[in-house]
């Protein structure tokens, strides 16, 4: 496989989100985010770890983009941090210290040939907001597409490409029904109202977007999963797809115009959100592609008495696993991509993200042989070029992530990273991954 069985205009990038890399939590008028909150609370983040320092990119970004230059990288996926253009404890204003720090980091992305995707939701809600219900409460909606209008006025003439929300299924379900990420509630009706919510300020938005960016190209990323039945049993087929309504179709079914899928609404009862007139159409409102972040496969079990859905993951012996335990199945892009074509044939698809974790060791002369993201690596490409070779169409492969970084619940334990960071020092080493993703970019 190289470089050039691809299509000449492919995208070729690595992702970050702003939270997970930033740091300079205190700085340019930055205000609370919820991620800050909820890594201050004993007990939610392991090791007490926050993103108050982070890889320091805030300071050291021109480090980083020479680094994602070396990597031969065409595109670079970041994310803003709305608590930097809002302070609502202070002002209903965009702070100015704020737009000015992404105008730089744009500049700088642009002169080192990456051209920018920049997400405008990747988890870090001003804390403010959620003291308010977050995005349970409609009025976020509303907060969310002014903070678009603000950045998209000041950013939209350099960057062609945005992403509306990182992974609505994680903010709505991790953040408010498992409680395991920020804001940490446990409330499944909650949760359902935060994903309506979520999927309304999408569409909302991207007029927005439209208007100030109007050469732009705008979707949303999900997390997607392909999933199998436990067995050939009718509940075993049956709770599978239930459980593909709630993770898949939940979010793909009213952003392609079909409504929430009506098997999911049925067993969700008065758990289901309240959905306003005209919401459903706005939901709809036309993307240019869709980012699909694919981590791993699910195989699913009905489980009489688990909950409203009656289901659960089961985790099978004897398969090959990343350090995160998640299964590595580089032919489930496949089968996802194959079916997300076939039922929404969507215009472009871009892999938004897609990595490994694994125990990184640092040898003493500073090399790290990560040989199995190596593997990971080339596996899920190869994967992803069987797709391009089946004239799926897929225009874009972002690795997760160019640094190893704060993995939320996690703190620091799960390096994700092409580049390893001494959180110590903030040293930045290419990992032997990093080494191969940039010899494959140059033909190598
Ligand atoms: C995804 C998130 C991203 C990162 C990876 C490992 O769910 O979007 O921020 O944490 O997982």
């Amino acid at each position: 496989m190289q470089r050039s069985d691809f299509p000449k205009d492919f995208r070729w990038g690595c992702s970050t989100s702003s939270y997970q890399i930033e740091g300079g939590i205190h700085e340019g008028g930055r205000s609370e985010s919820i991620w800050d909150r909820f890594a201050n609370t004993p007990g939610c983040v392991k090791e007490g770890h926050t993103g108050e320092v982070a890889c320091d990119h805030y300071h050291r970004w021109p480090e980083d983009f020479d680094i994602a230059k070396q990597l031969g990288v065409n595109a670079y996926r970041f994310s803003i941090a709305w608590p930097r253009i809002f302070d609502y404890s202070k002002s209903s204003s965009p702070n100015v210290a704020g737009l000015d720090f992404y105008d730089r980091l744009v500049d700088g992305m642009l002169a080192r040939g990456l051209e920018p995707w920049a997400t405008l939701y990747h988890w870090d809600l001003p804390q403010h907001l959620q003291d308010q219900g977050g995005w349970a409460n409609r009025t976020t909606v509303e907060a969310f597409v002014n903070y678009t209008d603000a950045i998209t006025r000041r950013l939209g003439d350099r960057i062609q490409h945005w992403i509306t929300h990182n992974e609505p299924w994680c903010t709505a379900f991790l953040g408010n029904k498992e409680g395991c990420h920020a804001p940490g509630l446990k409330d499944f009706k909650v949760a359902l109202q935060v994903s309506h919510h979520l999927l309304l300020s999408h569409g909302l938005a991207i007029p927005v977007i439209r208007q100030n960016s109007p050469n732009a190209k705008v979707g949303a990323a999900l997390s997607l999963h392909p999933l199998s039945p436990a067995s050939a049993s009718a509940e075993d087929l049956a709770a599978t797809l239930r459980h593909d309504g709630l993770r898949n179709r939940w979010f793909l079914d009213p952003l392609y115009g079909r409504g929430y899928p009506q098997d999911i609404v049925k067993v969700l009862g008065n758990l289901a959100p309240t959905v306003l007139e005209g919401d459903l159409k706005a939901i709809a409102e036309p993307t240019d592609f869709l980012g699909v972040n694919y981590y791993f496969p699910e195989i699913v079990a009905h489980a009489p008495g688990q909950g409203v859905m009656q289901l659960t993951v089961v985790e099978p012996e004897h398969v090959e696993r990343t350090g995160f335990n998640w299964q590595v199945a580089p032919d489930g892009l496949v089968r996802l991509l194959s079916r997300v074509v076939k039922d929404y044939a969507p215009a472009h698809i871009f892999i938004t993200e897609n990595g490994s974790t694994y125990d990184d060791v640092v040898l003493a002369d500073g090399s790290i042989h990560d040989s199995q993201r190596t593997s990971f690596l080339q596996r899920h490409l190869a994967a992803v070029l069987e797709t391009v070779k089946s004239d799926l169409p897929v225009r874009g492969y972002f690795a997760w992530s160019l640094l190893d970084n704060f993995e939320w619940a996690e703190g620091y334990l799960k390096r994700f990273g092409l580049t390893h960071v001494d959180f110590q020092t903030q040293k930045r080493r290419l990992k032997a991954s990093g080494e191969w993703y940039r010899d494959f970019l140059q033909g190598k």
